[in-house]
């Protein structure tokens, strides 16, 4: 059998490339964990990838702003069909559509019985947590690709109950695999419930999937700040009010909207490359969503941070940064007894509830997202595009099988 996958090819390229045809074990290549390489995955299923979406994830990496090996096989977002199921999957059948969280978790270890399957202990040799298709999560082989092996498959994936309304509403469930349990637990951290003021920060498709997820808690007021005014568009699109960041620090555009500078709940959907407020919004400065939080969020109120921070960065502009350490304010946050919310979002905790109200007509992510169908041999300028702020979440279609 062939396969084609996306690949990362050096600092601001990707490229499709002919690449092995999944087998039940982890074989040697670029990012495998040396300790990974021969792992067994009798537990795992073989997927025929039916979606497969780019993430502000990936492009940490694609922009050379991580350790990512060339050649990494990148995709985390996964949707798709299952043709082999391994000698050990016991529930799991060929034919089931199926939702993967990027999570790898192995539902056996303490993190996973207490529901963090973000930090599972047995997969990542180097540390606890691991996907698919990502630098330093232990090499487990990305899902931009025709064909994709998911290991611990009882566990980790979500089978949708008809295939055909799953093919019609697939623009929705393939948000299931990241983006849209991201920023419900961004929500859900930021403590978003009924009659909530909410800001959340970045316009992206994380910062569009948590401010449909404040909506969909029963949020009164989801304000989005972001500099890019398309993404600013998008989210006005479903109701949501704006800030421009470039403009000044979001406390005194929130006044105009609530008639006060502070808000119930503060979600960060930016993450490290953060640019800074005003006349600094041209220049990267890391911490400046995570003061800005603290400033706006109301004493006693809790920040859902979704947004990813690094323990290394080696595009950082300072030294300190390059160590993933950055100028917070944590006095303030300390002094306002704020709760942080860091970390992945372990997937597994939101994706069936998300998936029935997907189902039920309860909630259109898809739209609010701009979903976007490209074929897998466009992944590289799906990539440009979006490292450009287009305001689209773009789902590669590897099998041409997405009505356009
Ligand atoms: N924790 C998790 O499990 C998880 C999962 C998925 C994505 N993420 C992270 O979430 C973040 C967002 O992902 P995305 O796909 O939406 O990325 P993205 O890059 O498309 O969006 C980020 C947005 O933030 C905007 N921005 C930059 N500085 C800003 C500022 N100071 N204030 C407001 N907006 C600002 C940018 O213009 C951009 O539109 C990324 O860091 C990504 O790695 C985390
Ligand atoms: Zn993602
Ligand atoms: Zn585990």
């Amino acid at each position: 059998m062939s396969n084609r996958a996306v690949s990362y090819a050096g600092p601001g390229s990707v490229e499709v490339v002919d690449t092995p045809y999944p087998e039940f074990e982890l074989k040697d290549g670029p990012g495998v964990n040396p300790a990974n390489v021969g792992r067994q995955v009798h537990h795992g299923v073989i997927l025929k990838t039916i979606a497969t979406n780019i993430c502000g994830s990936d492009q940490h990496m694609v922009r050379g702003r991580t350790t990512a090996p060339v050649g990494l096989v990148l995709g985390h977002e996964i949707t798709g069909e299952v043709v082999e199921v391994g000698r050990d999957v016991e529930f799991v059948k060929v034919g089931d559509v199926v939702s993967v969280p990027f999570n790898i978790a192995c539902g056996r270890c303490r993190n996973c019985k207490e529901g963090q399957t973000g930090i599972c202990l047995n997969v990542n040799p180097d540390r606890p947590g691991s996907a698919y298709g990502y630098v330093d999560m232990g090499g487990w082989v990305g899902g931009q690709a025709e064909y994709v092996l998911v290991p611990y498959a009882d566990w980790n994936v979500l089978k949708f109950p008809d295939r055909d309304q799953a093919m019609e509403k697939i623009l929705d469930l393939t948000m299931l695999s990241d983006i849209f349990p991201t920023g419900f637990h961004g929500a859900v951290g930021a403590g978003v419930t009924v009659g909530s003021t909410v800001y959340v920060a970045g316009a992206g498709p994380v910062g569009l999937a948590a401010a449909t997820s404040a909506h969909l808690l029963g949020a009164a007021v989801v304000i989005v700040g972001d500099l890019n005014e398309d993404r600013l568009a998008q989210a006005r699109s479903f109701g949501c009010e704006t800030v421009d960041v470039s403009k000044g620090d979001p406390a005194d555009q929130i006044e105009q909207i609530l008639g006060v500078p502070e808000v119930d709940c503060g979600i960060d959907a930016v993450g490290f490359e953060a640019r800074g407020h005003g006349k600094d919004a041209a220049t990267e400065a890391p911490a400046t969503v995570l003061n800005s939080l603290m400033e706006i969020t109301r004493a006693g109120g809790s920040l859902g941070i979704p947004g990813l921070y690094v323990t290394g960065d080696p595009g950082a502009a300072d030294e300190a940064a390059k160590q993933g350490s950055l100028s917070m304010r944590f006095g303030l946050g300390f002094a306002k007894s704020h709760t942080f919310v860091t970390g992945q979002c372990p997937v597994m905790k939101y994706h069936r509830g998300l998936m029935q109200a997907i189902l039920a007509d309860k909630v259109s992510i898809g739209k609010n997202v701009k979903a976007t169908p490209i074929s897998l041999e466009d992944a590289p300028q799906g990539y440009a595009a979006f490292d450009e702020g287009a305001a689209q979440k773009f789902v590669l279609d590897p099998h041409g099988v997405i009505p356009r």
